[in-house]
């Protein structure tokens, strides 16, 4: 077969692909949602399981979608139709890059209204307004923020033109060089904050959150009713761990796919994978080691939900010496991790509209960047108008709805049709010809990718969801008092 070309271009070297793949997998996951999930889900043993996850089905997924983006050079969506044809597979395969473009519309639409907070924070920031305000006061100024909409639509509206503007652009000549010096940059500040997070005397405790399994927690979801504690069996804090896992590296959806389509040949894709999961790994446990500290020396609540760092953060920097101009770049750079994520959730949409509708990149970046800033309405009324119970659905607002379904459910399921497709239909020749790797190191990622990452995103997405565990459930609410005996807990 003669190789591919990409009509929009390839990276200049290797370096230049690590860096843009680590931009997109690195970002809001990492230091807004890493942290307020494992706050929910009672910390250690759901880190665990998300770090297992990473390992044994995120590297060989990872490895996966580059693999299929260089042989096929196309948007994700066109790269499965190619791909299906070559092996002579059905080419409904073609799915796996309409389910990412529609994700990736979720999953933009609420990012960049969460992505909205952090440049309001930088104002906030640079104007001193944290400086010497007690906890109490950091969540009067967050609640201040997201209870008025008009605010925050007016910041999601920037963002969302931020991240139009860099696409249009195409991404090598803007976002690619600013990447290369804010993410050791973000990196360090991070390691700053937990210096600071070490001296609060609570260091420990933040650690052993982290760190210290109770996989009772994994099993059984409790909360406090009328005084009294009741719990649950769920299966959903593994599901939300495997799922985090997809969304944190950005699988699942296409963004690495067609990163991989500009990457140039010769270059290793598992050294490549390993590097960019690491790191992406490092920053969200060290935003958990800055994060967690603060929230036990403040008596704040670690299940707080998704405004958990807007809360914790701007207490320490109020607090710590030169803590205007930290806070002020920590958030900074945060909008910057959160926009070279934010391309990559719309460039497989804008590869399909170049290639088929034959549109410019100008074009086609405004209509996509449209029709997520108007869903995205959705996300900015969830936190203020639409907070209600009338608003909701199975107990969710719009904004958890999305993310539930985009990260939880769509992700895992195109990676594991990402992963059947790799092991199962394309010819083995094929991928080894693209990995280019000794046979050792070839034949274990392929054990793992047609047995075991398969069957463990099946086991996850089963276990979350069987009726059984449904019955279950019913069974212990309605018995309570014993059920909380029998898990010891009272
Ligand atoms: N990985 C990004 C983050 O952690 C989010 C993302 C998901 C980006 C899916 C692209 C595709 O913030």
């Amino acid at each position: 077969m003669t190789e591919r070309q990409s009509i929009h271009g390839q990276w200049s070297s290797r370096l230049v692909f690590i860096l843009a793949a680590t931009g997109s997998a690195v970002g809001l996951g990492n230091i807004w949602k890493f942290p307020y999930i494992t706050g929910e889900h009672g910390g250690g043993a759901f880190v665990i399981v998300y770090l297992l996850c990473i390992a044994v089905v995120g590297i060989p997924i990872m490895m996966a979608e580059i693999m299929l983006g260089r042989r096929g050079r196309q948007s994700p969506i066109n790269t499965m139709a190619d791909l299906s044809k070559e092996e002579g597979a059905n080419g409904g395969w073609s799915l796996i890059g309409w389910s990412g473009v529609l994700a990736g519309f979720f999953i933009l639409s609420y990012y960049s209204v969460i992505a909205g907070w952090a440049l309001a924070y930088v104002v906030r920031a640079g104007a001193g307004t944290f400086t010497g305000v007690d906890a109490a006061g950091i969540q009067t100024i967050f609640n201040d923020l997201i209870s008025d909409p008009e605010r925050v639509l007016a910041w999601h509206t920037l963002f969302m033109l931020m991240s139009m503007f860099v696409v249009a652009k195409g991404v090598k000549a803007g976002l690619e060089k600013a990447v290369t010096y804010l993410m050791p940059a973000l990196f360090v500040l991070l390691i700053v904050l937990v210096g600071y997070a070490m001296n609060t005397g609570y260091f420990v405790q933040g650690l052993e959150f982290l760190f210290t399994p109770d996989f009772n927690k994994l099993i059984y979801e409790c909360e406090v009713v009328a005084g009294l504690e009741q719990c649950e069996i769920s299966g959903s804090p593994v599901l939300v761990a495997l799922g985090h896992a997809f969304f944190t590296l950005s699988l699942g959806m296409g963004a690495i796919m067609v990163y991989g389509s500009y990457m140039p040949k010769k270059t290793s894709i598992a050294g490549s994978a390993v590097l960019i999961a690491g790191l992406d790994t490092m920053v969200a446990l060290v935003a958990g080691m800055a994060i967690f500290p603060i929230v036990f020396a403040n008596g704040l609540e670690p299940g707080a939900g998704p405004g958990l760092i807007f809360q914790t953060l701007p207490i320490a920097f109020g607090a710590m010496p030169g803590g205007h101009f930290f806070g002020t770049l920590f958030f900074v750079l945060l909008v910057f991790a959160a926009w070279s994520s934010a391309i990559s959730l719309i460039e497989p949409a804008v590869a399909w509209l170049v290639e088929n509708r034959n549109m410019t990149r100008i074009r086609a970046s405004v209509w996509i960047g449209l029709t997520t800033w108007v869903l995205g309405l959705g996300s900015v009324f969830s936190f203020n108008i639409w907070s209600g119970d009338e608003f909701k659905l199975f107990d969710r607002t719009f904004f958890d709805l999305l993310d539930y379904l985009a990260a939880n459910i769509m992700l895992p399921l195109g990676g594991l049709l990402i992963a059947i497709f790799s092991g199962w239909i394309m010819k083995t020749a094929a991928s080894q010809d693209e990995f280019a790797m000794r046979p050792a190191g070839y034949k274990f990622w392929w054990n793992l990718i047609r047995y075991f990452s398969p069957l463990a995103v099946i086991a996850v997405l089963v276990y979350a969801n069987i009726p059984l565990i449904k019955g279950l459930k019913v069974l212990l609410t309605s018995s309570m008092i014993s059920s909380q005996q029998v898990i010891g807990i009272v």
